[in-house]
């Protein structure tokens, strides 16, 4: 791809460029802050590790300088503030909120094709806030959730094995929060079901730490994960520009698909060069299907406060 946007050079931002670069995804990558020197600071450094880690992108760092952005192919927004300990996702809903919108409108405004991923939290609703603020077709806005809370289930179920994190398989649905819906029954060994090597005890244990996978983490550095988010999102870049059509879990826009309408919220979908290139719409049992309509609940109460913020005129 010619160039890709990363907005917010923070710790996710400033990773996500790295891999992009450190895979040779495209030929420049443009990494947007709104601190003086940082972008700048931190796309040269990354840049100079091209002869070490054997890659050709040019990482090139701005300071609100959405001109050099132009034609784009992709844009991942990552600005916006982290969590802290003590705070949830949502408490960061105001704020980022209003960040998303405006640098969703800037960015579009120089690259209308390009293809939007949202990582800023809350993400679900942050990525219903890029939507109404590009408004062009939901297949090219989603969110970036489901593969970091997947990559850390499938941790833990490898380490409770003791077997490879790359033989683990496993799907995940909802919102990327604590009402996020791991599914045991979908989660397999190369193919053998993991309800025949684990105990539901253990497995139950598992999806409780999945689900506070976020706060651990916080709780350990005082800020949020960087180096797993920004490889999850540089993954779905990857699927993009080589057409991979790969299948993961992404916060997409449901019109009807499992029941629910209008919402943002993890599904499994294939994602190509088109990107949301199909929702897949697998079989859920009465339990699993409760718990993503609890999930669905909590998104909802979200996007509900985000339309009362008046941030949309329509
Ligand atoms: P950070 O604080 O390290 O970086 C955020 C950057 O955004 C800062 O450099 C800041 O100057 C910049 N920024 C703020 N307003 C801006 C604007 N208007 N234009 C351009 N840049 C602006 O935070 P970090 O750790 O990189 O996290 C970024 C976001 O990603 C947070 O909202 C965090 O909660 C979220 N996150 C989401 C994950 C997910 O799975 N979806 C996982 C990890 C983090
Ligand atoms: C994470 O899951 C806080 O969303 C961030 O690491």
């Amino acid at each position: 791809m010619n160039k890709i946007t990363v907005i917010g050079a923070g710790n996710v931002g400033a990773t996500v460029a790295n891999v992009i670069a450190h895979k040779d995804l495209a030929r420049e990558v443009i990494l947007v802050d709104i601190k003086e020197g940082v972008a700048e600071g931190k796309a040269l450094d990354i840049w100079q590790t091209g002869s070490i880690n054997n890659f050709n992108t040019k990482v090139v760092g701005v300071t609100n300088d959405y001109l050099r952005t132009k034609g784009s192919g992709i844009i991942v927004i990552t600005s916006g503030l982290p969590r802290k300990p003590g705070m949830s996702r949502d408490d960061l809903i105001k704020t980022n909120a209003s960040i998303v919108k405006e640098v969703t409108e800037k960015a579009i405004m120089y690259s209308p094709e390009a293809v939007i991923i949202v990582v800023s939290n809350p993400l679900d609703v942050m990525t219903y806030v890029a939507y109404r603020a590009a408004r062009k077709s939901s297949q090219k806005i989603f969110g970036m959730a489901g593969i970091l809370d997947t990559g850390r289930y499938k941790t833990f179920i490898a380490n409770a094995l003791d077997v490879s994190a790359k033989d683990v398989h496993g799907l995940l649905l909802g919102g990327h929060g604590d009402t996020m819906v791991p599914l045991p029954r979908y989660t397999s060994i190369n193919g053998i079901p993991v309800t025949e090597l684990l105990g539901e005890e253990e497995i139950t244990k598992i999806v409780e730490r999945t689900r506070k996978g976020g706060g651990e983490l916080v709780n350990l550095m005082g800020t949020s994960a960087w180096y797993a988010p920004g490889a999850a999102a540089a993954q779905m870049v990857e699927a993009i520009v080589d057409d991979q059509k790969r299948v993961f879990p992404v916060c997409a826009y449901l019109t009807g698909e499992f029941g629910i309408k209008n919402l943002y919220l993890g599904v499994p979908v294939k994602l190509g060069k088109n990107g949301i290139e199909e929702i897949i719409e697998i079989k859920l049992n009465a339990e699993e299907t409760k718990l993503l309509m609890e999930s669905a609940k909590s998104v909802k109460e979200l996007t509900e406060i985000v339309d009362g913020l008046g941030l949309f005129e329509d």
